[in-house]
């Protein structure tokens, strides 16, 4: 009996001695997309490589908080994926560094201006437009009307039938705040935004989570990113998306390398394999459907297409800069975060 552990032990630990894992070192990589594309992040990543990755995921607003946090003392590498705007909070701010990648040329123009907005800090690796998803079943047995834009999201018959996130927390609820302020003006968008308040029946940590809740039947209606919509219904549930009438905005989802980060070159190796099409390609299989930045990727034939949808010019450069977004998450807080349900 000892004898076998024993055997055992060191069958382990050779095996582990040799594999490729600890031959290339390690990576610490911070996640703010969905759960799934993560995994498959670190897996492909460690395959191809023979590098550790040690991931964590996020929200977008957590993990620039939790950056900002370590700024002294930085833990993680890279932060891969989230909504762009804490991207480029933080590459303002001197969290993160500059680093130009091989593949710049490849990439479509959406995702190389992150990259010039933030001198080489960040750079687009998807994007995708804001919308909502809702249970059609649930609807139909409440007896409720389909929703179609932005305005019948305050309508009375759907008081506590509302998800979406917070917007300190979540890059997708930050950018439905930017994108009303910028559609509607910031008095109009906080009114707005005071009415919905009565029909939302819990502010999430993530992004996605308000679809998912709604795939599971605990909401009718979540404001996502329409991909993630698209994705639950994929997954068998019975939502149906909207792209909201009036038109919406959208995230550039995006990339940078911590500054200070331990794995300098195993970051800029993942940096690399990041933008690469190959990589990107396979977002699909885990029911990624947003744009790829890679002009080469292979895109889903499912993923919304942003070319038909009513998009705004958002305004990345201000929605993303350190003072605005601080200034308007405190309104958000003070305004609406602090009313009584
Ligand atoms: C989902 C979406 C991504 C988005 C992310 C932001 O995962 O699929 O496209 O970037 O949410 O997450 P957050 O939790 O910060 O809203």
């Amino acid at each position: 009996m000892r004898h076998s552990t024993l055997f055992g032990h060191l069958a382990l630990t050779c095996g582990l001695l040799a594999s490729p894992v600890f031959a290339q070192g390690k990576l610490t990589l911070y996640c703010s997309s969905d759960e799934a594309w993560c995994q498959q992040a670190k897996t492909e990543f460690e395959k191809k490589t023979g590098v550790a990755v040690d991931m964590t995921r996020k929200s977008s607003g957590e993990t620039y908080a939790q950056i900002k946090a370590e700024a002294t003392n930085p833990k993680g590498d890279i932060w891969w994926g989230g909504t762009g705007d804490p991207h480029l909070q933080a590459a303002e701010e001197g969290l993160t560094q500059a680093y130009v990648s091989q593949a710049r040329d490849q990439l479509f123009d959406w995702a190389n201006r992150q990259a010039a907005a933030s001198k080489d800090r960040t750079v687009g690796i998807y994007s995708g437009a804001l919308g909502y998803g809702y249970n059609e079943e649930l609807l139909k047995k409440q007896g409720l009307s389909a929703p179609s834009c932005w305005k019948d999201l305050i309508k009375p018959e759907f008081k506590g039938k509302v998800q979406v996130a917070n917007p300190n927390s979540s890059g997708t609820s930050y950018t439905m705040l930017a994108t009303l302020v910028q559609m509607m003006g910031e008095k109009e968008a906080f009114d707005y935004l005071r009415a919905l308040h009565k029909n939302i029946n819990q502010y999430t940590k993530s992004g996605s989570a308000p679809i998912k809740a709604a795939g599971a039947g605990e909401t009718v209606i979540g404001i996502v990113f329409v991909h993630d919509a698209v994705a639950v219904a994929e997954a068998g549930f019975p939502i149906k998306s909207v792209v909201p009438c009036e038109g919406t905005g959208y995230e550039i989802g995006s990339m940078s390398i911590v500054k200070g980060a331990r794995n300098i070159d195993n970051a800029r190796k993942f940096y690399e394999f990041a933008l690469s099409a190959d990589f990107q390609s396979k977002a699909k299989d885990v029911k990624s459907f947003q744009v790829p930045s890679n002009k080469a990727s292979s895109i889903s034939a499912k993923a919304p297409d942003l070319a038909k949808i009513k998009l705004i010019d958002y305004d990345f450069v201000k929605y993303g800069s350190s003072a605005e977004r601080r200034r308007l998450l405190k309104k958000w807080d003070e305004e609406i975060g602090a009313l009584p349900n």
